[in-house]
């Protein structure tokens, strides 16, 4: 594959990268270092066009937005709390798949009161509740939800729920689905168009890595 226009990727590291890396190398790219060794936050790659650069994954979206990078994969629960107006997101790329869910504990009488919801989604779970009509106090937290209910801090979480252990090991059940989550290809609006052929090539790369997976 050949890029005429330079492409700067914004990946997490963990599992985004682990799981991005098999459909990079379906576009033939392939980075020259690993990210979890290596502290460099730019890494380049067979294609000398086409380099990597390492972000926390809340920021992916931030970076492509303005432009730090052409284009990146973030989780569609990142997108939901960044707002996606600022980004095209051409394609679902199935990996790290989970659901955004309520949690709290089982049979819980909270009377009429207004609800308390821990969550990082501060946002997301806003606009769940007020769909409902609901009014609810947000509490907002950077991670480890699960504890909020079990010291008082919060009624219900709102977090992300893979095979339901962490909910279950902390005597919590899943109460309502706000959003299938993956991993999404987002694209900076400027590059989709200075670097159309460029970035197409590779859509269209990963768009085909993504069907052979069959996931
Ligand atoms: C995620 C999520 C839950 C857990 C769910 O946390 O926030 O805590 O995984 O997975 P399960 O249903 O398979 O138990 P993660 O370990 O990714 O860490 P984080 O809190 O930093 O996001």
């Amino acid at each position: 594959m050949h890029f005429t226009a330079p492409l700067t990727i914004a990946l997490s590291k963990g599992r985004i990268f682990d799981q991005t890396l098999p459909l990079l190398a379906h576009a033939d790219i392939r980075p020259a270092e690993d990210p979890e060794t290596s502290r460099k936050l730019i890494l380049a790659t067979n294609h000398p066009q086409v380099r990597l650069v390492i972000v926390r994954a809340s920021d992916v979206p931030t970076y492509v937005e303005y432009g730090g990078a052409d284009l990146g994969v973030a989780g569609k629960d990142v997108l939901l709390e960044h707002g996606g107006e600022g980004l095209y997101e051409p394609l679902d790329l199935r990996i790290a798949r989970c659901r955004m869910m309520v949690a709290g504990p089982l049979g819980a009488d909270l009377g009429s009161r207004r609800l308390r919801i821990a969550t990082k989604y501060v946002k997301t779970a806003e606009r769940h509740f007020a769909a409902q009509g609901k009014q609810v106090e947000i509490i907002k937290l950077y991670g480890s939800m699960e504890l909020a209910p079990l010291v008082g801090l919060s009624d219900r979480i709102v977090d992300l729920v893979e095979s339901g252990n962490t909910l279950k090991a902390n005597g919590l059940v899943p109460l309502e689905h706000i959003a299938d989550i993956s991993s999404r290809l987002v694209v900076n609006k400027a590059s989709w168009k200075m670097k159309h052929a460029s970035v197409m090539a590779l859509v269209a790369a990963l768009r085909e890595a993504v069907g052979r997976s069959g996931a």
